[in-house]
């Protein structure tokens, strides 16, 4: 089983809705886990809407050692991806899914308030000694994408697949769906080319 951990201390830079595209999209390539460390619980309320029952949803722990016991059970259970949702602040749950991960997904919204918070996102990531990948994620076709994916490049890899902003994520949401499924094809390339890129990245 690998593990994939959304962080960043970023609050509302697109950790859950790429967790849930990330996840869904996977559902084809095999069995998918999430588990939801935000006790926001925004992925659990929107699997709750979910009708599919494709994905598999660990929930509502916040202790240390039940954390790292769930993944050991989904390991055991024969799960072939565990998708790991945090919370936008630095908490004890988000170390511990950050020593699980094979590796971390860091979702960065092109502005300056989200490259503020790229350096401590990246120390705790380091401290827990993973790997981690850079993700524009709700972008535009301003300059400031480019600026930021050439800023982010100092500090480590950047996916070249891109996330753009697009209504479709939040509307599908509503229907606990993602923007593929609900069938926007320009979401779907995207998130797809992203996933090729992380599973070859992890291979
Ligand atoms: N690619 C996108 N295009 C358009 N809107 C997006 C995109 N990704 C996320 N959003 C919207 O931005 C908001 C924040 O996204 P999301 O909840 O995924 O962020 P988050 O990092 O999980 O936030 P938090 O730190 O609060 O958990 C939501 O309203 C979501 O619908
Ligand atoms: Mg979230």
């Amino acid at each position: 089983m690998q593990v994939i951990v959304l962080a960043t201390q970023k609050g509302g830079s697109g950790k859950s809705t790429l967790a849930r595209s990330i996840a869904a999209e996977m559902t084809g390539r095999g069995r998918v886990a999430m588990l939801d460390l935000d006790p926001q619980g925004s992925l659990t309320k929107w699997w709750q809407r979910r009708e599919a029952d494709d994905l598999q949803l660990v929930t509502g722990l916040t202790r240390a050692d039940q954390i790292a016991k769930a993944v050991d059970t989904l390991r055991e259970q024969g799960f072939d991806w565990l998708i790991i949702d945090t919370p936008g602040a630095r908490d004890e749950a988000t170390r511990i899914a950050l020593h699980s991960a094979d590796l971390v997904l860091v979702p960065v919204h092109p502005s300056q308030d989200d490259l503020d918070a790229v350096g401590p996102t990246v120390a705790e990531i380091k401290e827990a000694g993973a790997e981690f990948i850079f993700v524009l994620s709700r972008t535009t076709r301003a300059r400031i994408v480019d600026e930021v994916g050439r800023l982010l490049a100092a500090h480590g890899r950047v996916a070249p697949a891109l996330i753009g902003a697009r209504v479709a994520h939040g509307e599908a949401a509503t229907r606990g769906l993602t923007a593929a499924e609900a069938g926007n094809a320009a979401a779907s390339e995207e998130v797809r080319a992203l996933v090729d890129y992380v599973t070859k990245e992890l291979a």
